[in-house]
């Protein structure tokens, strides 16, 4: 069975992920083991500490599956990265210095800063879009605007962004308050699709296969189907069903004093 990943940092030495072969090595055997077959490997690009141009990441890629094949692990990568929002994307795009998820150049895994929904970023979807590239958000139910602010991804998912939920976040190894907007939003079909953002820090753990069973229980075995569907539908630039999506509600807070 076919299980893609579209988010994790396997390649080495280029980002806050894995920092030698060895490490990545392993990372790759706990994503098989969690039975993921295909995995997209997005270092971080543009966001403000970390560059990785599209040629070394595609070159980086192919040593390192030849590497896999080595070692006998039977996972297949391929290039990707996970791009920051910012004021010079068009201008990288331009340059065809931006790697998406599939080879069609039609899914881009976008990342928010973690406390921040630019003002502009309105606009640059809107921009994005009219080159004909769907935005994947990654990891919402992390960014503290969008947790104090939930309306921010509802309107960015009504205008036909997608995201995805990182595994570890449902699964509450970011504790509680993460794991509950987690389910939140994919209650409110917020939510598209899983994946791992592996990177090699304590505690943080491949846990795909966790958040898949957490979610058959939660939800039913035809949401873990569906989710399956759509980060393969993403990574071969296919056409994903869009949800229909809610509002979250806001809780009342009472006040004793
Ligand atoms: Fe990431």
């Amino acid at each position: 069975m076919v299980m893609v990943d579209l988010h994790c940092h396997l390649l080495q030495g280029i980002d806050d992920g894995s920092k030698n072969m060895t490490i990545s090595l392993r990372l790759a055997r706990e994503a098989t083991k969690n039975g993921v077959t295909h995995a997209l490997l997005t270092p971080h690009h543009m966001n403000g500490r970390y560059v990785n141009h599209k040629q070394d990441v595609i070159r980086r890629t192919k040593e390192f599956q030849k590497q896999l094949k080595n070692h006998n692990i039977p996972l297949m990568v391929f290039p990707g990265q996970e791009v920051r929002i910012n004021g010079q994307l068009l201008t990288a795009l331009d340059e065809d210095d931006i790697l998406f998820a599939d080879t069609g150049n039609r899914y881009l895994m976008l990342e928010f800063p973690d406390d921040d929904v630019s003002h502009y970023t309105n606009q640059m979807i809107f921009d994005l879009q009219q080159r004909g590239i769907t935005p994947v958000i990654v990891h919402p139910e992390r960014n503290t605007k969008i947790m104090a602010q939930p309306e921010l991804l509802y309107q960015l998912l009504e205008k036909g962004c997608l995201s995805q939920i990182t595994a570890s976040s449902y699964v509450g190894t970011f504790g509680k308050k993460v794991e509950n907007f987690s389910r939140q939003l994919i209650e409110a079909g917020q939510g598209y699709v899983f994946a791992s953002d592996a990177h090699n820090l304590p505690g943080r753990k491949y846990e795909m296969r966790q958040a898949f069973e957490k979610l058959s229980q939660e939800f039913g075995g035809e949401l873990v189907e569906q989710y399956q569907n759509n980060a393969r539908d993403i990574i071969n630039g296919a056409n994903v069903p869009l949800n229909e999506t809610r509002k979250i509600k806001k809780k009342k807070r009472f006040w004793l004093f």
